[in-house]
């Protein structure tokens, strides 16, 4: 019922002021424990399926509630059952895969975002939002080198960002109304490039599109785990006589398994003078081309027709955040935009409006920018450069670390991600021959689980040359020496524990 002085609606989800400060102050002091007290913890309880989901059972009624709960109460009880059920990424012994440590001031936005929630599908639903989130896009450009008068949006993560401007180049390289006719009515089989080393949303992209994943022409690449440009150049050339579709290439600027960084200046040159759309998935590397001395292969993705990046990744913004760049804005537009007469009109003078649903596949978005923009703000660019250059020399440190212990290898470093493996030490100078060869990826499969299990760290691993590694990428503000140069002996004592419990008498 209606409250006659207020004229207020007594709606059943309504929290009065009070309530909702009190529950928000309390909330905000119970986070902010959390976080105080995450060092102490375990990365992660190391549970099963099956002890989460009782865990779940215990707290929370199995079907769907009839009545209502206290919020207090709520809350608190669901305070509990996250605090002892997560993994937490913001622990400064978190390095697995790539999940930044949340910026504090990212979480705080994420709440003004939801209390303000505008929709910025749409300029008029969202006015001071949908500048926000042009101006995140722009000084994203500018961390990163890249052009800042393009099109660009923020959307939910690398395989987003990257899909969207595979979208894109679809469209600007076909020579025929694509949108309208499919691509089909191309009659000539479409080609995309990426290293073996791409990430596994191209092939969901070339799947999606509707080109298949048979039109992925994977590059070989050298030791380095960096494309061999030489064989794009002749896969480009061959593909063009034989009258195919090269729809575009894609440059890694910090691969996935060991941040390596393709030679995109030599790619950008290639792609160049065949008139083919260069994109680099810097979803992972591409802020660490903010550092003066980032390299010249880095600094290249300056050349690209779009990059993608993950504030959700490097410039740890809590998830998600993924962000496109397109050198040309009128290309992402021509892609994405439709007109139906429920939208106002969008043209406006010279400096129209921006209505975020003709750039991207959304049509509702929520205030992605805030966090984003936010933290770019609190530290500025020489906070970031500050932050990843210390995130790289701390990979560099554990990578040493692990080549001067007894029982570690030391395998590949690269930006900030860093990899090795146990080996024992009786069993170092026969690792080549077959059977030790794979007990040892037996054995690191194992200690990757046992590591993980225990939290005391959390790692992930790569397949580099055939062999299974251990994987630390820090992306991670709360990692210090102390985490880093803990994390070899960590590993060595699980390893030595799982070689007693494995090893077949017969491997000596
Ligand atoms: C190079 C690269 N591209 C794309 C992705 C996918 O990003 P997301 O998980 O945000 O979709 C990743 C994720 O690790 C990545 O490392």
């Amino acid at each position: 019922m209606d409250d006659p002085t207020t004229r207020r609606r007594a709606a059943p989800l309504a929290l009065s002021a009070g309530d909702f400060q009190r529950l928000g102050h309390r909330l905000v002091d119970r986070v902010a424990e959390l976080l105080e007290r995450l060092p102490e913890g375990r990365v992660t309880p190391g549970e099963g399926v099956a002890e989460v989901r009782a865990a779940l059972a215990a707290a929370a009624p199995a079907g769907l509630p009839e009545r209502g709960t206290d919020p207090e109460r709520l809350l608190d009880e669901t305070v509990d059952l996250l605090a002892a059920h997560s993994l937490w990424n913001g622990h400064p012994r978190f390095f697995g895969f790539i999940t930044s440590s949340p910026a504090p001031v990212g979480m705080l936005g994420d709440l003004l975002a939801a209390a303000v929630n505008p929709n910025l599908g749409g300029w008029h639903l969202s006015p001071i939002a949908s500048e926000i989130e042009l101006e995140t896009v722009r000084w994203i450009a500018q961390l990163l080198g890249f052009p800042d008068d393009g099109g660009g949006l923020l959307v939910s993560g690398g395989n987003l960002a990257n899909l969207v401007a595979f979208w894109v180049a679809r469209r600007a390289r076909a020579g025929w109304p694509l949108r309208a006719a499919g691509v089909a009515a191309g009659g000539r089989a479409a080609r995309v490039y990426g290293s073996r080393e791409t990430h596994t949303w191209i092939e969901k992209a070339a799947d999606l599109s509707g080109f298949g994943t048979d039109a992925i022409r994977w590059i070989p690449t050298d030791d380095g785990a960096r494309m061999d440009a030489g064989a794009l150049e002749r896969a480009l050339d061959q593909d063009a006589a034989a009258g195919d579709w090269p729809v575009l290439v894609v440059g890694t600027a910090g691969t996935v398994s060991t941040g390596a960084i393709d030679p995109l200046g030599e790619i950008a040159r290639i792609c160049r003078a065949r008139g083919v759309w260069f994109h680099v998935d810097g979803a992972y590397g591409a802020p660490a081309a903010c550092l003066p001395e980032a390299s010249a292969d880095l600094g290249a993705l300056a050349l690209a027709d779009s990059v993608a990046v993950d504030p959700h990744k490097w410039l740890y913004a809590p998830l998600e955040a993924g962000c496109v760049l397109v050198r040309d804005r009128g290309a992402l537009r021509a892609t994405f935009a439709y007109h139906p007469p429920y939208y106002p009109a969008t043209g406006e003078g010279e400096d129209p409006p921006v209505f975020f649903h003709e750039l991207g596949p959304q049509n509702s978005r929520g205030f992605r920018a805030l966090k984003v923009w936010l933290a770019l703000r609190q530290v500025g660019r020489a906070g970031y450069v500050e932050s990843i250059r210390e995130d790289i020399r701390l990979a560099r440190r554990l990578f040493e670390r692990c080549a001067a212990h007894p029982a570690l290898e030391a395998a590949t470093l690269g930006l900030s991600i860093a990899t090795f493996r146990f080996v024992p030490p009786g069993l170092a100078a026969r690792r080549a021959e077959p059977a030790v060869a794979s007990y040892l990826d037996a054995l690191n499969r194992a200690l990757l689980e046992r590591l993980n299990a225990s939290g005391e760290a959390f790692v992930s691993n790569a397949v580099v040359g055939g062999r299974f590694l251990l994987r630390a990428c820090i992306v991670n503000f709360r990692t210090s020496e102390a985490d880093v140069d803990a994390l070899p002996e960590i590993a060595a004592r699980h390893g030595r524990a799982l070689d007693a419990e494995l090893r077949a008498p017969a491997l000596g």
